[in-house]
C-alpha cells in the first residue's frame, strides 16, 4: 500500500477501506494526462523559482522515462498504489529521489485530479468530433445518391406522404450537426484550467497560473479555486451531449432495425455488419444496430449517476467526486464506439430503391396530393378530403393503389377529376411539387446539400 498521506496516522490502513478507497484500477486511463500536466507544473515552478532549471529537467526526464516504461511494460502500473497521481509521483521519488519529492509543491491532488479529468475529457471530446464528423459526411454522401430514391413517409409509423431517402437522412443530419456543434461549444466552455486552485484555497507559492494554462493549450485559468476544484458540470454537459448524441442513433437504429426486416426490405445490412442465430439457418440479424439502441441506456445511466452524485456535494472537493471517472470513460469508450460501428454500417448498407418506391405507392401516401389535386379544381378542401378518402376505401377494396384506379371510377366520385390526375399523384411529382426549403423535392434538397457542402467546408 503506496500512500502519499501517512504521516500523521499511527496504524495502516485497513485493507477493505484501502481497496474501497484506491482509484488507481481506472485513473490510470489518464496517466498520460497526469505527466502533462506535472511537466507543465514544473516547467512553470522552474519558471518562478521555485525549481531550479537542473530539477525541473531531472524531473521531466523522469516523467518521459516514466511514460516510456509503461508503454513498454517494463513499468508496471499496479494496484499497490493508492490512485495514478501517487503511482508517477512514488515512482518519480524511487528513480531521481529528493529531487522527485518537489514535484508537488504547490499543488494539490484536488486541483491536479480536476486537471487530468478535464485534460482527458477534452482529448477524447476531441477524438469524438472527429467520429461524428466522419460520420456526417457518411449521411452527406449518401444524401447525395438517394436525392430520386422515392419512399414513404411515416407518422405514427403508418405510410403518411411520399418522400425521398435523401430527405429522411436529411433529418439526420441536421441532428448531427446540432451534436458536433454541440460538442463543440463544450469544448469552448470546458477550456479552463484549473491547476493551481490547490486544496481549495489556491497556495501561497508565487505560481503563474496563466502561464501554466497555456502550456496546456487552455484559455485562462479558473478564476474560483473551490469552483476550480469542484467544477464537473463540463463532465455532465459532456454526458448529456452524448445521451443526446445516443439517443439520436438509438432512433435512427430502430429505423434500419425495422427497413432490414423480412417486411420492409427498404434496405439490407451488409454481411460484414451483420450476425446470424445459432440455431435458424436463415436468419441475419442486425445486432450492430440493436446494440446501439441498448447501449444508450448506459450513457444515459453515466448522466444520471454523475448528476445524482453532484447534487448533494457541499464546497469544495468531497472523494464522492472520485465517481465521476468510471461511468464517465464507459460511456466515452461507448459513445466513441457506437459512432463508428454505426457509420460503418449505414455506409456499407445496400438500398432498394423499388421497395421503397413501391412501398410508397401501396401505401396511399400520395392522398393528400391527389385531395390537392382537386382543390385545385375547385372543390373546396373538405369535400376534397372525403371524396379521395372514398376512393381509398375502394382501392384497399380492389387491392390497387389509387393511381392505378380507372378514370371513369374517379369521375363517379367527382367530375373534376380528368386525364392530369394521374400525373398529379405520380411518386415523383407528389416529391417534386414539394420545394419550399426544407421538403423533400429535388431543388429544394440541392438547396440543402449545398448548405451541407458549405457546413462541411474547412472541417
Ligand atoms: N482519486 C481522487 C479522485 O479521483 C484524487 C483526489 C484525491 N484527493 C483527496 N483529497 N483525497 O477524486
Amino acid at each position: 500500500m503506496a500512500q502519499l498521506w501517512g504521516g500523521r496516522f499511527t496504524k495502516e490502513t485497513d485493507k477493505l477501506v484501502y481497496n474501497f478507497n484506491a482509484s488507481i484500477s481506472f485513473d490510470q486511463k489518464f496517466f498520460l494526462q497526469d505527466v502533462r500536466g506535472s511537466k507543465a507544473h514544473v516547467t512553470m515552478l522552474a519558471k518562478v523559482g521555485i525549481l531550479t532549471d537542473e530539477e525541473r529537467d531531472k524531473i521531466i526526464a523522469c516523467l518521459e522515462s516514466i511514460v516510456k516504461d509503461v508503454e513498454s511494460g517494463s513499468l508496471v502500473i499496479t494496484d499497490e498504489y493508492e490512485d495514478i497521481h501517487s503511482f508517477v509521483e512514488a515512482t518519480l521519488i524511487d528513480r531521481i529521489g529528493d529531487t522527485g519529492k518537489k514535484l508537488h509543491t504547490g499543488r494539490s491532488r484536488n486541483d491536479q485530479v480536476a486537471l487530468d479529468m478535464r485534460l482527458y475529457c477534452r482529448d477524447e471530446l476531441r477524438e469524438i468530433r472527429d467520429v461524428l464528423l466522419h460520420l456526417i459526411k457518411t449521411v452527406h454522401g449518401l444524401m447525395k445518391e438517394h436525392v430520386e430514391t422515392y419512399m414513404p413517409g411515416f407518422t405514427h409509423l403508418q405510410k403518411a406522404q411520399p418522400v425521398t431517402l435523401a430527405h429522411h437522412l436529411g433529418a439526420y443530419m441536421e441532428m448531427f450537426k446540432r451534436d458536433y456543434d454541440r460538442v463543440n461549444d463544450i469544448l469552448k466552455r470546458m477550456n479552463i484550467c484549473p491547476l493551481g486552485s490547490g486544496a481549495l484555497a489556491g497556495t501561497t507559492y508565487p505560481l503563474d497560473r496563466e502561464y501554466v494554462a497555456e502550456l496546456l493549450e487552455f484559455d485562462a485559468p479558473s478564476l474560483n479555486s473551490m469552483d476550480g476544484v469542484s467544477d464537473r458540470d463540463y463532465v455532465i454537459e459532456m454526458l448529456s451531449a452524448f445521451a443526446t448524441i445516443m439517443m439520436h442513433l438509438s432512433r435512427f437504429s430502430e429505423e434500419i432495425i425495422i427497413w432490414n426486416s423480412n417486411e420492409y426490405q427498404f434496405i439490407e445490412l451488409d454481411d460484414a455488419y451483420s450476425t446470424g442465430s445459432s440455431i435458424m439457418p436463415q436468419k441475419k440479424n442486425p445486432d450492430i444496430a440493436e446494440l446501439v439502441r441498448g447501449k444508450t441506456g448506459r450513457v444515459y445511466g453515466a448522466l444520471t449517476s454523475i448528476l445524482t452524485t453532484m447534487k448533494g456535494i457541499p464546497l469544495a472537493y468531497n472523494k464522492d467526486m472520485q465517481e465521476d471517472k468510471e461511468l464517465t470513460f464507459d460511456a466515452i469508450d461507448t459513445v466513441k464506439g457506437c459512432i463508428a460501428l454505426f457509420d460503418g454500417m449505414i455506409a456499407t448498407m445496400s438500398v432498394n430503391k423499388d421497395k421503397m418506391a413501391t412501398s410508397a405507392k401501396n401505401g396511399f401516401t400520395n392522398a393528400t396530393d391527389a385531395a390537392d389535386y382537386l382543390v385545385m379544381h375547385g372543390v373546396p378542401f373538405r369535400d376534397a378530403h372525403g371524396i379521395v378518402g372514398q376512393m381509398v376505401l375502394y382501392c384497399i377494396d380492389k387491392g390497387i393503389a389509387l393511381d392505378d384506379m380507372e378514370l371513369s371510377e374517379m369521375q363517379k366520385l367527382s367530375p373534376a377529376f380528368s386525364e392530369d390526375i394521374y400525373e398529379a399523384i405520380s411518386m415523383k411529382s407528389c416529391v417534386e411539387k414539394r420545394n419550399t426549403i426544407g421538403a423533400p423535392g429535388h431543388d429544394a434538397m440541392m438547396r440543402v446539400i449545398e448548405a451541407n457542402d458549405k457546413w462541411l467546408e474547412g472541417k
